[in-house]
This record gives structure tokens, C-alpha cells and sequence, in this order.
């Protein structure tokens, strides 16, 4: 039994099959899984729940898989990427019984401040995902951490604060959480809980797949399309950049893309496909990203650049 990882950009196909598939199911999920030996423990532990494991380290996935592969469990899946986007952009309100997240960076310096997954619209996501009465667990080693997110959640309208546990007995020890013991730290476990109905807005549109362009300019050929190479554009909340143009065996043209929408950033490929008086501007298969505005943005740009070129 393989546990399926599933890559950002499938996630949200992946996702509307399973929820049309699995109605009232208990769902849990675990942000920053590392080696995956809690998630594959809770699996194991309660094999009638279903397990969304969030990394964004393909080392760790691979690990995990091996892990839920040796066990042969089946209720678990692993999401590659940002939890804080694809816990927004891919999962409907109130579907997670419950959260966890142990030991995650805690980004000291203020300059990184905003990396820490509870910071910015986070506690928004938490809030809107968890179904009413679920759970989110931070286990920390770092006390200002634990209190700084103790502060920002239970500020949160539809969170409230549930407990803060020092040196907790846990069922499973994490990678990190052994490593800090045998450093002598302190650990701090602190849950909440989800007391109100929540929404958040989400910004993606859902399946790459039904987006495409058509630009009427000329025929495009390596020399023009690479003059495209390296330039970027957009405002500070959805940026693009185009970066490299391969030229097919076909006469298509793959550009390479790279788009942030705020944090959120995407790299995949534009497929150009030259027809007669026109071509065809859509996603390459392989690298489909989730359409959001930063992405139309680059598309549209595209299609704008390929008519001005003669
Ligand atoms: C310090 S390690 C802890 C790993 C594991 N939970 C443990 O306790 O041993 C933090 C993990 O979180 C992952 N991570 C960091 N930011 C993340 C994010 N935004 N979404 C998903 N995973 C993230 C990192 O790749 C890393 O594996």
C-alpha cells in the first residue's frame, strides 16, 4: 500500500473527488508531519479517520510514504506544499476534527515574522477549516513561540483558548520533540478549540485546467518568444516572472513561469501552441498551477506581449 502525495497543484482535483466520495468522515491533519512518525501513529492508532499530512520538504514526504507503505495503511495522504495555502485554497469550511502542528520553525528574527505559520490569515484558515467543536495543538520548545500564538489565536472570534501543558506525556514522540528533551528544554503544548462558525476567502479558482488564452499576434518563434526571458512584472501582491522558453519537437513552446500571489508562490509552465493566424496559451499538463490572480495576471500578460510582437 503506497500513501498517495499529492502535489500542490493536484490538490484541488484530488480533494473534489474525495469529498464527493467521502461524506461525515473524521478528518485530521498535521502540519510540518517532518519523518511522519505522530501522523503514521495516529493512522495506525484510529484506522477509521482519515489523515491529511501537510510538508513542504520532499525528503520528508518521501520519508513518510516509506513509513505509511511499511505499515500499509490506507487513510493516510500527503500534501506537498504550504499548509497555510493549500489548507485554504483546497479544503471547504469545517472538515478537519482536528489540527496539529509540533514543532514548527519558530522564525525568531522579526524579519522573518511572517513565515511563522500562525501569523497573517493563518488563524483565519485554522478557523474556517476546523469543524465546529475541532481542535488545534502547537507543541513548541519555544516559550515565546507557545505565548505569542496563545495570544494571536484566542484573539481570533471563532477560536478559543482550551489548555497549555508543560512537559506533556504524549503518545508518540516526534523527531524534535526527542531532540529537545535530550537537550533538557521544556515543551509546551497548547490547544484550542473552534467555537463559531468561520469562513475565509479563498483566491484561487479552482482547476487549472479550464483556463486558456488565445492571442492573435504572430507567428511566435524562439527568437521573439525569448525576449520574454527574465522579465516580470505586477504589484507587490501578485507578481510574475517569465524565465526561460524551450522550444518543442511539436513547434509548441513551454515558457517557464514563476507568480506569487502575496506568500503564495507557484512555478510552472505556459504551453504555447502556434495554430493558423492565432495560437493557443494554456497550462503545460505536467505543472498545472491553481488559477489564481497573480497567474491570470501572467497569462493575460502573455497574451498581451505574443500580439504586440511582429
Ligand atoms: C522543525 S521541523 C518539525 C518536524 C516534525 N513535526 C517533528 O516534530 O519532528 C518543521 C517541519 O515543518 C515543515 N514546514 C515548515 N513550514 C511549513 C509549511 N508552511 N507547510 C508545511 N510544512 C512546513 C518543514 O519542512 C519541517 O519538516
Amino acid at each position: 500500500m503506497r500513501a498517495d502525495v499529492i502535489l500542490d497543484n493536484e490538490a484541488p482535483n484530488f480533494l473534489d473527488v474525495f469529498f464527493k466520495t467521502h461524506e461525515n468522515v473524521s478528518i485530521i491533519g498535521e502540519i510540518g508531519f517532518g519523518n511522519g512518525e505522530f501522523l503514521v501513529h495516529l493512522a495506525k492508532k484510529d484506522p477509521e479517520k482519515f489523515y491529511f499530512g501537510f510538508e513542504v520538504s520532499r525528503t520528508c514526504l518521501m520519508k513518510c510514504q516509506a513509513k505509511v507503505e511499511r505499515e500499509g495503511l490506507d487513510n493516510v495522504y500527503l500534501l506537498s506544499g504550504d499548509a497555510r495555502f493549500l489548507l485554504r485554497e483546497c479544503f471547504p469550511d469545517g472538515v478537519f476534527e482536528g489540527i496539529y502542528m509540533n514543532f514548527p520553525c519558530p522564525w525568531p528574527k522579526k524579519r522573518h515574522e511572517k513565515r511563522r505559520v500562525t501569523a497573517g490569515f493563518f488563524p483565519d484558515v485554522l478557523a474556517a477549516v476546523l469543524i465546529l467543536g475541532g481542535f488545534f495543538e502547537l507543541a513548541t520548545d519555544d516559550e515565546e513561540y507557545a505565548f505569542e500564538s496563545r495570544k494571536i489565536l484566542s484573539r481570533h472570534q471563532a477560536l478559543s483558548f482550551e489548555s497549555h501543558e508543560i512537559n506533556p506525556e504524549r503518545a508518540v514522540m516526534t523527531k524534535y520533540e526527542r531532540k529537545w528533551t535530550a537537550e533538557g528544554k521544556t515543551i509546551h503544548v497548547v490547544r484550542f478549540r473552534k467555537e463559531k462558525p468561520w469562513t475565509v476567502k479563498r483566491i484561487s479558482e479552482g482547476r487549472a485546467s479550464e483556463m486558456h488564452l488565445e492571442s492573435e499576434g504572430a507567428k511566435p518563434d524562439m527568437r521573439l518568444l525569448s525576449t520574454f526571458n527574465d522579465t516580470s512584472g505586477g504589484s507587490r501582491e501578485q507578481r510574475w516572472i517569465f524565465k526561460n522558453c524551450f522550444e518543442g519537437s511539436d513547434g509548441t513552446f513551454l515558457l517557464e513561469t514563476m507568480t506569487a500571489d502575496e506568500e503564495f508562490q507557484q512555478h510552472f509552465y505556459i504551453k504555447i501552441v502556434p495554430r493558423e493566424g492565432k495560437s493557443l496559451i494554456k497550462f503545460d499538463p505536467a505543472t498545472k498551477p491553481l488559477v489564481t490572480p497573480a497567474v491570470k495576471k501572467a497569462m493575460q500578460e502573455l497574451r498581451i506581449r505574443m500580439e504586440e510582437i511582429q
